[in-house]
């Protein structure tokens, strides 16, 4: 079973209602959501405002990508926005753990994203805290970015070490129909997607990746 995230920066930001209503008709498992603050990444999106008017349009959870620094600072207002999962990015928090632990301690679930240079190593104090981990296969910050190879061999890795347990193993950039295969194939169970699935139809394409 794979899990489709679709994610809303390839959306149309003028008619988002629509669009994450249109993406739950076509199958979307979940709604991805890139926090982008300017600083950590080059462009700037949308905060908690924008995600709580969202939260009333879909019953699907909210998997909310934070490409800010110093996440700790807004943990509690993305969790009243009505964020369900939240991934955070190591060189953004100085307590990862910490971090973690607060995203959790408010009901939602956690992730840990890791640049394309960011080591598996990272992981290995945490990864029994988790719940998912994202392997970023471009740069962050744009969306129609080209798959990075070399994380194929990095999602080879996290699969076997979360074989013991259900951690989510979500690919996040570049992903496609032909991408989506070769990840899956890795072992990824989870794929995130913006330009691919916005360039057609919802449904065909979500089925594609699948
Ligand atoms: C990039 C974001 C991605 C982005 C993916 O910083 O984290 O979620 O939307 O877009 P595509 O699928 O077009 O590479
Ligand atoms: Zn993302």
């Amino acid at each position: 079973m794979i899990t489709i995230s679709p994610s809303i920066l390839s959306a149309d930001f003028s008619n988002l209602e629509q669009e994450i209503k249109a993406l739950e008709q076509a199958g979307a498992d979940m709604i991805h959501i890139d926090v982008m603050d300017g600083h950590f990444v080059p462009n700037l999106t949308f905060g908690p405002p924008v995600i709580k008017s969202l939260r009333k349009h879909t019953t699907l959870p909210f998997d909310v990508h934070l490409m800010i620094e110093q996440p700790e600072k807004h943990i509690k207002s993305y969790a009243e926005a009505g964020a369900d999962l939240i991934t955070i990015h190591p060189e953004t928090t100085k307590h990862l753990n910490r971090t973690i632990e607060e995203i959790k301690n408010l009901g939602m679930k956690a992730g840990i994203s890791l640049l394309p240079t960011t080591p598996t190593n990272i992981l290995d104090y945490i990864i029994d805290d988790i719940d998912l981990i994202l392997v970023m296969s471009v740069n962050p910050g744009f969306g129609g970015q080209s798959f990075i190879p070399s994380q194929l061999h990095k999602i080879l890795k996290l699969a076997g070490m979360i074989a013991k347990n259900d951690i989510l193993l979500a690919v996040d950039g570049g992903i496609n129909k032909e991408t989506a295969s070769l990840c899956r194939d890795a072992g990824a169970n989870m794929l995130i997607s913006g330009s691919y699935i916005f360039q057609g139809d919802y449904k065909t394409q979500i089925k594609l990746l699948k």
